[in-house]
């Protein structure tokens, strides 16, 4: 890869791909974990709601690589948000992972249901996870799926500004008034689902840039993302497949990033923070 890490405001060192664990207990989690170690993934990230905390913890704890090599996330899921909550989930994470700290911890989605009032349930989070960070059990704290209004709201009420806001983002999908109001604030957009789960990969456009850098259609996203200043967490239970995701060393000529950044909308998960069905 052309950069190797992306420094978070507080000056720690993010690796810049990292492996997504969502879903992967749907095969051998431990195993699938342990081939994306070997691949060369020492960024990895999980959420207590995936349920995948005790396999990264098994698969890191197998590969014998020290601790400090890896970057660990995790998230703390809606139905705990609030101070006590929140805390208390970032201890069941930690015991699940068996670590005694983590890399970056993140609040899942900034509303739990219509009827909170989640800007006093983000603040009360929030609040929580300061203290965590100022213990030093999460290196680096920030958010997920945050909306403008919503990361306006701990702007205005907190004291420590997130490092990190999380949010889906692809080719056909990118939230653009997102990205640049998070980096006018300094703060680093990682991209879940940056293949679009695989719903972009029929698109011309990308099959014909695809063809045009000698690359896969998923290695167009991932580079399109690098180029945008986002760390993606591409999922894959193939090793072959892990690896050419990694495998990112070119960028996109200007003339062709643009014209994926005005792609028309597509492919968007449908998963929008402030409703609920
Ligand atoms: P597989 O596990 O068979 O590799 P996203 O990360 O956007 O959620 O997308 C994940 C999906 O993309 C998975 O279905 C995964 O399937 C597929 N995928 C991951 N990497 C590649 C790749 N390099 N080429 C094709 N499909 C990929």
């Amino acid at each position: 890869m052309k950069k190797e890490y992306t420094v978070l405001s507080n000056g720690v060192k993010m690796p810049n791909l990292a492996f997504g664990t969502f879903k992967v207990n749907e095969g051998d989690d431990v195993q699938i974990i342990l081939d994306a170690i070997n691949v060369g993934y020492r960024h990895f990230d999980t959420a207590a709601f995936y349920n995948t905390e005790e396999a990264l913890g098994k698969a890191i704890k197998k590969s014998g690589i020290p601790r400090e090599e890896f970057f660990i996330t995790t998230k703390v899921w809606k139905t705990c948000m609030g101070y006590e909550g929140a805390k208390k989930s970032f201890e069941e994470s930690l015991e699940k992972l068996d670590m005694d700290y983590v890399d970056l911890l993140l609040i899942h989605w900034p509303r739990p249901d219509e009827k909170s009032d989640w800007k006093k349930l983000d603040i009360e989070t929030w609040k929580a996870f300061e203290e965590i960070y100022k213990e030093g059990r999460a290196k680096a704290i920030g958010v997920s799926n945050f909306l403008n209004h919503h990361m306006q709201n701990i702007l205005d009420n907190c004291e420590v500004v997130p490092m990190v806001n999380q949010i889906e983002f692809h080719p056909g999908y990118i939230q653009k008034d997102v990205v640049d109001f998070d980096k006018e604030h300094g703060i680093v957009v990682e991209a879940w689902s940056p293949l679009g789960r695989e719903r972009v990969f029929k698109d011309e456009l990308l099959n014909k840039l695809a063809q045009k850098y000698g690359k896969s259609v998923a290695q167009i996203c991932l580079a399109f993302a690098l180029q945008m200043d986002v760390v993606p967490l591409p999922k894959s239970s193939s090793a072959e497949r892990m690896k050419q995701n990694m495998d990112i060393d070119f960028e996109l000529e200007k003339e062709d990033f643009e014209k994926i950044v005005n792609m028309e909308e597509m492919g968007w998960s449908g998963l929008d923070p402030d409703k609920f069905q």
